[in-house]
C-alpha cells in the first residue's frame, strides 16, 4: 500500500508493534526442550490479547499462527512436536493484522552455544538487511535492495535464496511490489515510492540459491544448506524508512 493519511502510519505501528512483541516473546522461548507448538501457543495468546490476528492463519490457512522453521527448514515451518535443541538454528516469522493493516517480521538466531558459522549467518543476513535499509528511498529501483543483499552475502563467504523475496505489504500480507529479490534482477525496473510499504527479508544461504516445497504443502527446505532470514515491516519516507516492527 501506499501510506496517505496518519490513521494509515497509526494503524500500521499498532499492529508492527504486536508482531514485534510476538517475535521477541517467540525468541526468548526458544530454548532447548520447548517444542515449536508450545511457543506458537504463546503467540495465539498473545495475538488473542491484543486483538490482532494471525496472518497465516486467517489468510492463508496455514497450521499455526507463526511460522516456525528449523535447521533445514528455511520458511513456513509448520509448529509442531519438534523438540528445539542446543545449537539449534531457528527461524520464527511473525505476521498479523488488525483494523485492517498487516505486519510481517522474522529473524534466525542459534539456540545457545551454536557454531560460529551459523552464528555468522545469522548477523550477516542482519548486516545485508542494514545494507538494503541505506537503498530504500523513494524514486529508488526497488532492484537495488537485492544488489546491496547479494553483495553482503558474497562479501562474507554466503550465498542467497533467489526464490524466496520480501514484498510489498499493508492491507494484505502480500501486495504490490510483488518481489523484492536477494539479488540483483535488470529486468525489474520498479521504483520504490514515497509512503510504500514493504516487508524487506534477506534470505542468507550457506551455499544453495534455492529452495524447495517438502511435501506437506507449506514448509521450504534446502537439500543441505542452511538458511538465515531477517525481515521488518517499514514505511518508506524522504526522510529514510520508519520501521514499525522494531
Ligand atoms: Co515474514
Ligand atoms: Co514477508
Amino acid at each position: 500500500m501506499i501510506v496517505k493519511t496518519e490513521e494509515d502510519i497509526n494503524g500500521l505501528k499498532e499492529i508492527g508493534r504486536i508482531c514485534a512483541a510476538i517475535r521477541d516473546e517467540l525468541v526468548s522461548k526458544t530454548v532447548p526442550g520447548i517444542t515449536t507448538k508450545e511457543l506458537d501457543e504463546i503467540a495465539g495468546v498473545m495475538f488473542e490479547k491484543e486483538g490482532a490476528v494471525s496472518a497465516p492463519k486467517g489468510e492463508y490457512d496455514f497450521p499455526g499462527y507463526t511460522c516456525i522453521s528449523v535447521n533445514e527448514e528455511v520458511a513456513h515451518g509448520i509448529p509442531g512436536d519438534r523438540v528445539i535443541q542446543e545449537g539449534d538454528l531457528v527461524n520464527i516469522d511473525v505476521s498479523g493484522s488488525k483494523n485492517g493493516y498487516f505486519a510481517d517480521t522474522g529473524i534466525s538466531i542459534v539456540v545457545g552455544d551454536g557454531n560460529e558459522v551459523l552464528k555468522n549467518l545469522c548477523n550477516t543476513a542482519k548486516l545485508a538487511f542494514e545494507a538494503g535499509i541505506k537503498k530504500a528511498k523513494p524514486g529508488s529501483r526497488i532492484t537495488g535492495l537485492g544488489k546491496v543483499v547479494y553483495q553482503t552475502a558474497r562479501q562474507r563467504g554466503f550465498n542467497v535464496i533467489m526464490n524466496l523475496t520480501g514484498h510489498g505489504i499493508g492491507r494484505t500480507i502480500h501486495e504490490e511490489p510483488e518481489y523484492i529479490y536477494n539479488y540483483y534482477e535488470p529486468s525489474d525496473s520498479g521504483l520504490l515510492k514515497d509512503g510504500m510499504v514493504i516487508a524487506f527479508e534477506p534470505f542468507i544461504s550457506t551455499d544453495e540459491e534455492e529452495v524447495f516445497e517438502k511435501g506437506d504443502g507449506w514448509t521450504y527446505i534446502t537439500e543441505q544448506s542452511f538458511v538465515a532470514q531477517y525481515e521488518h515491516t517499514m514505511i518508506l519516507t524522504k526522510n529514510g524508512p520508519i520501521i514499525t516492527t522494531l
